[in-house]
């Protein structure tokens, strides 16, 4: 019987982990593959921003899903201290007395071998397979080979596929940077943003298309206006565009939403609703959309409270707060009586834009006969005039 033994931080696993099983699975043809996601790396300690093991664990399941030849052990999991390939391998000799183990590895594995713990040990018990990591290694890892074989009688299998340059620390580099979407598997991507793993920020392409699937196909031009103009407002004001452009992006998440179903998102939510409130999608939208958010995409809270405030408004609002509830008032598809100056006093005086604003929107509220929320008539307390 042959075993073959694919371990490794997965921090987080990418496609290129995937394809170096489905590589070595061809060219060593093994009864058996175990993915084994280190608990405590012994090498180097997880960057900060890193999930814990078991949802690392929970990532690579994720991720090698549509490779059921491949199972994903827990074995490092259920072991205390440090992750020694040893303590590894000696565990599944026990339990496999008789099959040849093979260590699935790239090269720098290989070439820091005789830095692993117990290494001998390793080497008397186990085969390695290495795959390059990148272009022109095989010549490394020939003479690597030759030499271990030659100092302990080591078995190497050299596989010389080309290398797919891609690397974990790589991936946490895009993540943070609104980047990652194209290049990880999609439900592990999704998994990482939810949880905001490795400081990640979710790309924008990659939630408009999420975030609009929620929409009325009518209100689409209005969400693309928001994020145009509240993008245009970060950067005259000096707050994150990407946030301004997320929490634009997600504003009106729920605003299609019945009442009834407002109500069951509240529900689950734990968001008890006022009596105002109760009656009007325009007020409820804002707070459900927020913790939607907050769920589906894993927003911070700043973002939560840009989209949570942007109908009311409210006192003393942040930077990203201001600018959501005026795009969401200013950007280019609307059309109304004074919106040129509003719009221009967005990009001279924040504060005063504000007071505007909602000014504007209680007189409106005041024609149509509404009553307005409190908390939209203590914004205006702090903003207006008197203050
Ligand atoms: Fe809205
Ligand atoms: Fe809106």
């Amino acid at each position: 019987m042959r075993l073959a033994v694919y371990g490794g931080s997965f921090n987080p696993p990418h496609p290129a982990h995937v394809r170096a099983c489905r590589l070595a699975c061809e060219a060593l043809g093994p009864d058996k593959l175990l993915v084994i996601p280190a608990a405590t790396p012994p090498h180097k300690p997880l960057p900060e921003g890193s999930p814990d093991a078991m949802e690392r664990l929970a990532l690579t399941r994720t991720a090698f899903r549509a490779f059921p030849e491949a199972e994903v052990s827990d074995m490092e999991l259920r072991r205390e201290g440090r992750s020694y390939s040893s303590d590894t391998v000696r565990e599944l000799r026990a339990a496999y007395p008789d099959a040849e183990i093979v260590l699935i590895m790239g090269t720098d594995m290989l070439l820091s071998f005789e830095t692993w713990h117990e290494w001998r040990g390793i080497l008397s018990e186990a085969s390695l397979a290495v795959l390059p990591r990148n272009d022109g290694d095989i010549g490394a890892i020939e003479r690597e080979a030759v030499r271990l074989r030659e100092a302990c009688g080591a078995k190497i299998y050299v596989l010389d596929e080309t290398p797919m340059p891609m690397s974990s620390s790589d991936m946490r580099e895009l993540l943070a940077s609104r980047r990652g979407a194209g290049e990880l598997d999609g439900e592990v991507y999704a998994r990482i943003i939810r949880k905001r793993d490795y400081g990640a920020k979710p790309q924008l392409d990659w939630l408009r298309e999420r975030a609009y699937s929620f929409l009325k196909p009518t209100r689409v031009p209005h969400v693309a206006g928001c994020e145009h103009e509240a993008v245009k407002l970060a950067e005259r004001w000096g707050a994150d565009p990407g946030d301004a452009a997320e929490a634009a992006i997600l504003h009106d998440i729920t605003k299609k939403l019945s009442m009834p179903e407002q109500l069951q998102l509240a529900e689950k939510y734990g968001i008890v609703f006022d009596a105002l409130e109760r009656g009007n999608i325009k007020l409820t939208h804002a707070i459900t959309g927020a913790a939607l958010s907050r769920d589906l995409f894993g927003v911070t809270d700043a973002v939560y409270g840009a989209i949570r405030w942007h109908t009311t408004g409210r006192p003393d609002m942040t930077l990203l707060e201001k600018i959501i509830y005026l795009a969401d008032y200013v950007e280019p598809t609307r059309d109304f009586p004074g919106v040129e100056r509003l719009r221009s006093l967005c990009y001279e005086d924040l504060d005063a834009a504000m007071a505007l604003g909602l000014e504007m929107s209680l007189e409106e509220l005041e024609a149509a006969g509404t009553v307005p929320h409190g908390d939209s008539l203590e914004a205006l307390r702090w903003y207006g005039k008197d203050n």
